[in-house]
């Protein structure tokens, strides 16, 4: 099935997508936050997808609603193995995203970026398949420039704790663009900024989860350092349009681009309106900042509204709304 106009479609017209050919399409850490919100996009846009995760950060709660649909599949698999599969294209999203994750087992944590890409751009190379990373706003480290556009080379500790994360991202994006100059290939890259929304990990430490649960369980919230430390905050369903929007540009097309929120809010204006909108009564704790923390965080979104005709649509206030409903029902089913 490498040639995607000749692909076989087993199932009626109705489904198919856009293109009209049914897609089959691979997404590594499909059962993730955001895995999970792109695997269902596929398919209600009609292609049939692979998902496959190994499972280290995620459950199968995630994609429970998808599993016996019968354009999904799921795949225990740990990516820096090699997978053999036939697929039309390839999302690479496998890879533990928060610090309390990706600083467990930080070896593995750069073996999943690193063999990963290696593993996954083998077999794009074979399928002669578009293959996107999910690379992260962490390649610019404690950046010097801001907000920061996509020529911006970074400012990252190679020797620190975040490093197994940011460096581990960084040399598959250098893989990436080394299989596009070596071999051709269609490659694309994301750079993605802070998103958030429903079935992120309610005890990964990531900002937004933390205080909507502080806050939905009564207890004081956490702020690292005094609060004024700014990031911007996208919606998952607006990150996933973002991902759609970049595998459909043209093969020569290739990245990084930025994907994210530029709207900057300060911790503290979180945390103030996740009480608010929780009605909660929680008070505020301070503790010291992480080493490496980057004080400011802010995409340049020129390229995607230039090249995607993407920016972000659901306003912060919508989106906690939305997540504090996820939230809100978990810790209730919870006994
Ligand atoms: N959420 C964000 O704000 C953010 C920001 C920048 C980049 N990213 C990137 O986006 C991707 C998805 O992030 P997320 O927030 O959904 O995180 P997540 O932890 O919810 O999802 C990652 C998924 O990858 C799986 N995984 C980890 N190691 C694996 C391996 N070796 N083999 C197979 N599967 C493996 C996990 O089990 C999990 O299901 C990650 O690559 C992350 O680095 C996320």
């Amino acid at each position: 099935m490498s040639d995607r106009s000749t692909t076989i479609c087993p199932y009626p017209a109705s489904g198919r997508s856009s293109l009209g050919v049914r897609k089959r399409v691979l997404v590594t850490g499909g059962a993730g936050f955001m895995g999970s919100h792109l695997c269902e996009r596929l398919i209600a846009e009609g292609d049939e997808v692979l998902c496959v995760d190994n499972f280290f950060t995620s459950g199968r709660q995630n994609i429970e609603h998808l599993i016996g649909q019968k354009r999904f599949e799921l795949m225990r698999h740990d990516v820096t193995f090699p997978l053999y599969v036939e697929v039309d294209e390839i999302y690479n999203l496998a890879c533990p995203a928060s610090p309390i994750h990706y600083q467990h087992d930080p070896v593995q944590t750069t073996k999943t970026s690193v063999h990963g890409a290696i593993n996954l751009l083998g077999l794009a190379k074979r399928l002669r398949c578009p293959i996107m990373q999910a690379s992260t706003s962490e390649v610019y480290g404690d950046p010097r420039i801001h907000p920061q556009p996509e020529s911006y080379w970074g400012n990252v500790n190679p020797i620190g704790p975040r490093s197994c994360y940011d460096e581990g991202k960084r040399c598959a994006e250098t893989l990436f663009f080394d299989y596009r100059r070596q071999h051709g290939m269609p490659v694309k890259v994301a750079r993605i900024f802070n998103t958030y929304g429903p079935r992120m990990h309610p005890n990964d430490g990531r900002v937004v989860s933390n205080f909507i649960v502080q806050a939905l369980r009564g207890e004081a919230i956490t702020i690292y350092g005094d609060g004024s430390q700014t990031r911007s905050f996208c919606f998952v369903d607006d990150m996933i349009d973002g991902f759609r929007r970049l595998m459909a540009t043209p093969d020569d097309f290739t990245g990084p681009v930025n994907i994210g929120n530029p709207r900057e809010f300060t911790i503290r204006q979180l945390a103030d309106l996740v009480i608010e909108m929780v009605g909660s009564t929680s008070s505020l704790v301070h503790k010291p900042l992480p080493e490496n923390d980057p004080l400011q965080r802010q995409p340049d979104i020129t390229l995607a509204r230039d090249a995607l005709g993407w920016q972000p649509t659901t306003a912060l206030e919508e989106g906690l709304k939305r997540t504090i409903a996820y939230f809100d029902r978990l810790l209730s089913s919870v006994p």
